[in-house]
């Protein structure tokens, strides 16, 4: 249920390791406070399956587990949070990843929405929400994801029992394992996260931005937590 429909939320930076749990708990900000959900892997996946010059260019550097480089994406990302629908906020899943990411998004926010200067506070805020989750888990939960192509409910075969085997619950679509979802993918994957994404982290850290959510608890309880964390920070904007 949509709970706030007018003041600015965000936006809510969800970050973790892949696996963490910022896609399924990103949707479920985006139901609850009524804000798109900015997820650059899946605007990433959605050019490499239409064939456009973008997707073509990244196709390599995904199925390997690499980042695709930071101006390619940012280019991405300004044009999406141009769009009407993020002028409330959004919640940004997957970015930023690495420190000039994270500094182009402040550079972006301060320019074109009037971030961070104190006189225009009540225009949005940011929040940085890092899904912490032990290493071993991650590997579980990445080998059982499923994903239905039709409505992008995200499930785990290892941890969520499904109603028909290999079928959405909701639409009965075939669910679809994800291309980096293979083993040494996903190694490769956490190893990149440690080395380039990590450090994204500690820059907000510094900037007295982030706050830490236990991403081992069960997803409802996570939710609730990253919920307060949010209403905390919208209470405090104002
Ligand atoms: P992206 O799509 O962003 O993938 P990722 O960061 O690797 O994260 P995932 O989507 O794998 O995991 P998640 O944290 O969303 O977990 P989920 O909720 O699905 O990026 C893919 C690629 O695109 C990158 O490798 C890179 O090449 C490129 N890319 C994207 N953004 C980029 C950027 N900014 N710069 C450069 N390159 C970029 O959950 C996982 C599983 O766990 C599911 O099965 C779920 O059901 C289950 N689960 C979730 N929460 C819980 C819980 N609390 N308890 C039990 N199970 C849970």
């Amino acid at each position: 249920m949509v709970e706030e429909t007018s003041r600015s939320i965000g936006p809510v930076v969800l970050l973790g390791a892949p696996g963490a749990g910022k896609g399924t708990q990103a949707k479920r900000i985006a139901a609850r406070y009524g804000i798109p959900h900015v997820s650059t892997g899946d605007l990433l996946r959605d050019h490499v399956q239409r064939g456009t010059t973008l997707g073509q260019q990244v196709r390599e550097a995904m199925s390997r587990g690499e980042l695709v480089s930071d101006h390619l994406v940012c280019d991405m990302v300004k044009d999406r949070l141009r769009q009407a629908d993020c002028a409330r906020g959004s919640v940004m899943d997957g970015f930023p990843r690495t420190v000039a990411q994270a500094r182009w998004l402040d550079m972006f926010l301060e320019r074109e929405c009037g971030f961070f200067d104190k006189s225009m506070s009540s225009k949005g805020w940011l929040i940085v929400i890092q899904l912490a989750v032990d290493y071993n888990q991650l590997l579980h939960r990445l080998t059982g994801r499923r994903t239905c192509p039709s409505c992008g409910r995200i499930y785990n075969v290892h941890l969520q029992p499904l109603r028909v085997a290999g079928a959405c619950d909701l639409d009965g679509s075939t669910l679809v394992i994800r291309d980096d979802d293979r083993e040494e993918v996903i190694r490769e994957r956490l190893a990149v996260y440690e080395r380039q994404t990590q450090p994204v982290a500690e820059y907000y850290r510094r900037k007295g931005r982030l706050t830490t959510v236990d991403g081992d608890l069960a997803v409802d309880e996570v939710t609730n937590k990253v919920f307060c964390e949010i209403d905390r920070a919208a209470g405090g904007s104002t």
